[in-house]
């Protein structure tokens, strides 16, 4: 399919916002790959597609993923089936076959250990592209993610298990393994605790 016709079936499938947001990684995924080597046009397409299952119900995720594997936690959970079922629909209504374009789809939601750099950028580029809401520490991931991709994945994967610990809920196992090739597993409790601390306060 080309490219500008996934562009115009997109924008049908998603709000305005999402859209703008969609518009936004793709950018980003795009100037990050000039930056550290990776292709700029798998960058741009996986930037692209990576929420275009976003607006679906959970019924129509499930749909989606009917011939794929996912976990029981991801099963009941929108945030992070929208990352799986993406993966499924770029391939069966947009036509992508390269699966590095695929998997980087599949794995913006949670990451995971061993993640390839095209993985890399795409999680990191849908945090701090620039129609982002601010968050505490974004200006800060923003600079490293031009400058050193493994010390932006260290702290993004740091913010995501601090701003879980402080809601009281846990991190998707997958995300924990690919915090724990950055982290001590002693730093990573003890950050789990500070955070369900300040939960009971
Ligand atoms: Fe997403
Ligand atoms: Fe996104």
């Amino acid at each position: 399919m080309k490219y500008e016709k996934m562009e115009y079936k997109l924008k049908k499938a998603l709000d305005k916002e999402r859209y703008i947001h969609t518009k936004g990684v793709e950018k980003t995924a795009r100037k990050m790959a000039e930056i550290f080597g990776e292709d700029v046009e798998k960058a741009a397409l996986a930037g692209l597609l990576h929420d275009c299952a976003k607006c679906l119900s959970l019924d129509k995720m499930l749909k989606a993923v009917r011939d794929y594997p996912i976990d029981e936690l991801m099963s009941k959970n929108k945030s992070l089936l929208h990352s799986a079922a993406g993966r499924c629909l770029a391939e069966s209504v947009y036509g992508v076959t390269d699966p590095d374009v695929l998997e980087a789809i599949r794995w913006h939601t949670t990451g995971h250990a061993g993640m390839t750099r095209l993985e890399k950028i795409i999680y990191l580029a849908d945090i701090i592209e620039p129609s982002r809401k601010p968050f505490p520490g974004i200006e800060k991931l923003r600079k490293l993610c031009l400058t050193d991709l493994d010390e932006a994945m260290h702290e993004a994967l740091l913010m995501s298990l601090e701003h879980v610990s402080k809601q009281g809920k846990d991190l998707h196992p997958d995300t924990l393994s690919a915090l724990e090739e950055y982290e001590s597993k002693e730093q990573i409790q003890k950050i789990i605790k500070e955070g369900e601390e300040k939960n009971e306060d």
